[in-house]
């Protein structure tokens, strides 16, 4: 099947399906307890996206998406890394990434009857706290040294419960990664759609201690030997080849009732959508001015815009397919099922009932995370208020040098790399005016109605501007000049305390924000809805039995198997399996952001210089599969039915972006990078000898 994020430790069930469909090796050698196995080979790249091992020496595959801070963040206007791209011709020239990791897999064991006996009989927040209580023993008891992590995750809605150990390995090095007009081509536009001609991949390498064991950064690491290395086949795709994909789906949200996909659609998905806008354009506007806030910003705002795009699509296919509607089919069908078993019968009006509650302060709530919390000092001065609650205040001022302190240094220290006065400025007087505007006066919280009273104008915009300005002005939490400076004549608790950012943050500080403005709504929401999904959840496992049912994902890592296959996106058309980089030139736009190329990959495609890696005259650069992934599937390996990586999946396509909620068959795909395609950027435009040498390449 091509629906479905697998358990790789249960893969078994599905093999003989696998097998129908093109897979030839066997099921252990998938996934093996006892032994090296595919799963060995991939990695969860810095807890957000996959990577996998394609040499004996370590050598990483990922996107360019994934690496992308890293590159970023170790280029200048003078070296500049992201516009030009790099290869290290040599070890010595790899770049140490400060604060990145992957974790290798050990093992996952099934801990659900130890879950269930300690959590037996008991419900909402008492159920909670003692389950994480039970998910820590188990952990604990897993951790066999320094660098071992293990942790329980919940499946099914809590009706699973899986213990995964991990070897995690702190010292990773940038190794190569193209200009970013090929690793990011096509830019916003082109994100989230197929047809797609861009090269997302960057290269990484594992470094341990002289024995091979995980080690914190020192000169004298080598590369790591894996215990399992994935096979490159460059004998290309074709419409229909097997296809799957090993990697770490983030989070899907497959059982979301109709109730909840109205929610998403009619209220908080456009008000994520509103809030990204401001700040997208307003980075933009100073990232045009300079190289340096461009550099400094390009991380952020891709991330924010990945996201800004991601939620405009879902809405819209959401509707589109009526997504709501056919969940209400199902849920009607489910109410008369469930009528005769008293543990689920009324399920659906319980549900009905809690998101009527929760539907007239859900913008507001949006607010707090999308617009809130979107001025990078305000959760700063919110962790400072944090430590300040913590305070011991009879241990007085020697307390307070500890937290407070290290909570103003941690803020000096690391949000000064983003700090843009124009833009963050900007950025903080419209999301407020924002607010204003969507939320009725009588619903806003004291504080806000106070500045907005005080600072009137006669105009939104103006208002929070005149606030914005007394703020900056005012604040030492703000500047980062003042933040040092005030840090340096080491404050006293009550100067902490009477700073006018303190207080907005004090105001704004989540907990709080909620107690006070909605009570305990918003917190016995989520209890109610964990406990309906819990149920819900038990339910549909019983209705279903003797069938495989998949569970959501939840950043653990699944297989997903399925073909490359072509789709029609509206009647009349049929969009191909792969692009070339032929369809690339017809794109490219000299001097522009997004569709810009760079002079060597112009110079060989006049050449048709594509080496061992082109075919019928052409150079493939991306192609499409039928697998189930979602975010943080990026970079996976696509792999074919011999176990060898025939490209890796970075993105999914428009007409399916409701997949995280329903994955539609006919529509939903996976993007990939060709990894032929990969090997010539290394190769014939990077030069890049020494990486293509230590990959085992299959003709
Ligand atoms: N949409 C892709 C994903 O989330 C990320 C693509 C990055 N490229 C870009 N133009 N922002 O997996």
């Amino acid at each position: 099947a091509d629906e479905g994020m697998w358990i790789p430790m249960l893969i078994g069930k599905n093999y003989e399906q696998m097998k129908k469909q093109g897979f030839k090796l066997t099921a252990k050698d998938l996934y093996n307890a006892n032994g090296s196995s595919l799963k060995d080979a991939i990695v969860h790249f810095g807890g957000f996206c996959t990577g996998e091992i394609v040499s004996d020496k370590g050598l990483i595959f990922t996107n360019h998406h994934c690496g992308y801070d890293a590159i970023a963040s170790n280029s200048t206007a003078q070296n500049n890394i992201l516009d030009n791209g790099f290869y290290a011709k040599n070890y010595g020239e790899e770049k140490p990434i400060d604060g990145l990791f992957v974790k290798f897999l050990l093992k996952m064991e099934d801990v659900t009857p130890q879950v269930e006996a300690a959590t037996k009989g008991l419900k909402g927040a008492e159920k909670s706290s003692k389950m994480l209580e039970i998910f820590n023993t188990i952990s604990k008891a897993a951790v066999t040294g320094p660098t071992i992590e293990a942790n329980v995750k919940d499946f099914y809605k809590s009706n699973q419960f899986i213990l995964f150990v991990y070897e995690r390995f702190d010292d990773i090095r940038l190794v190569g990664a193209p200009p970013q007009n090929i690793g990011k081509f096509g830019g916003d536009t082109d994100n989230w759609e197929w047809p797609r001609q861009t090269g997302d991949f960057s290269v990484f390498r594992v470094y341990a201690a002289k024995d091979n064991k995980p080690a914190k950064y020192t000169a004298a690491n080598v590369p790591y030997t894996p215990k399992k290395f994935l096979p490159v086949s460059i004998k290309g795709v074709k419409n229909g080849d097997f296809s799957m994909v090993y990697g770490y789906p983030g989070r899907t949200d497959r059982y979301l009732t109709s109730y909840g996909v109205d929610l998403a659609t009619e209220k908080v998905s456009p008000t994520i959508v509103k809030l990204r806008d401001i700040r997208l354009k307003s980075w933009k506007q100073e990232m045009d001015k300079s190289v340096d806030t461009r550099l400094k910003l390009s991380s952020q705002y891709a991330n924010i815009a990945n996201y800004w795009k991601y939620f405009i699509g879902q809405t819209e296919q959401l509707k589109r397919l009526k997504v709501a509607d056919s969940k209400r089919k199902e849920e009607k069908a489910f109410t008369e099922w469930a009528a005769q078993k008293t543990e689920f019968a009324g399920l659906m009006d319980q549900y009905a009932a809690i998101y009527k509650e929760i539907d007239p302060i859900s913008v507001q709530r949006t607010y707090i995370n999308e617009g809130f919390m979107a001025s990078a000092w305000v959760p700063n001065a919110i962790s400072i208020v944090r430590s300040y609650a913590a305070v011991d205040q009879k241990k007085g001022d020697a307390a307070f040098a500890e937290k407070v302190k290290t909570s103003l240094q941690h803020a000096a220290n690391t949000y000064e790399e983003t700090y843009v006065e124009a833009a963050d400025k900007k950025i903080f007087a419209k999301i407020l005016a924002s607010f204003y505007q969507d939320v009725p006066v009588k619903s806003q919280p004291k504080f806000f109605a106070e500045i907005s009273e005080k600072y009137w104008t006669g105009n939104p915009e103006t208002t929070f501007e005149k606030f914005a300005d007394y703020l900056w002005e005012n604040s030492n939490l703000i500047k980062p000049a003042k933040l040092k400076a005030f840090l340096a004549t080491n404050p006293s608790l009550e100067a902490v305390k009477a700073d006018p950012g303190y207080k907005y943050a004090a105001n704004v500080y989540a907990p709080d924000y909620i107690k006070t403005n909605f009570g305990s709504l918003v917190a016995d929401f989520e209890t109610k809805k964990a406990d309906l999904d819990h149920l819900y959840l038990k339910a549909t496992l019983e209705k279903n039995k003797g069938k495989l049912m998949y569970p959501d994902a939840n950043s653990t890592m699944r297989l997903s198997y399925g073909n490359v296959q072509d789709y029609s996106p509206k009647d009349g058309i049929v969009y191909k399996t792969t692009t070339t980089i032929d369809g690339m030139m017809q794109k490219y736009i000299p001097g522009d952001s997004e569709f810009d190329l760079p002079a060597n990959l112009i110079e060989n495609y006049n050449k048709k210089n594509f080496g061992q890696y082109g075919n019928d005259g052409t150079l493939t650069v991306n192609f499409i599969t039928n697998n189930d992934i979602t975010g943080g599937n990026s970079g996976s390996p696509v792999i074919n039915g011999n176990g060898e990586l025939i490209g890796l999946a970075f993105d999914g396509n428009w007409e399916a972006m409701s997949g995280d909620i329903a994955f539609d068959k006919k529509f939903k795909r996976t993007i990939c990078v060709d990894v032929r395609y990969v090997l010539w950027c290394i190769d014939v435009l990077g030069g890049a000898k020494n990486i293509i040498n230590e990959l085992s390449i299959k003709k």
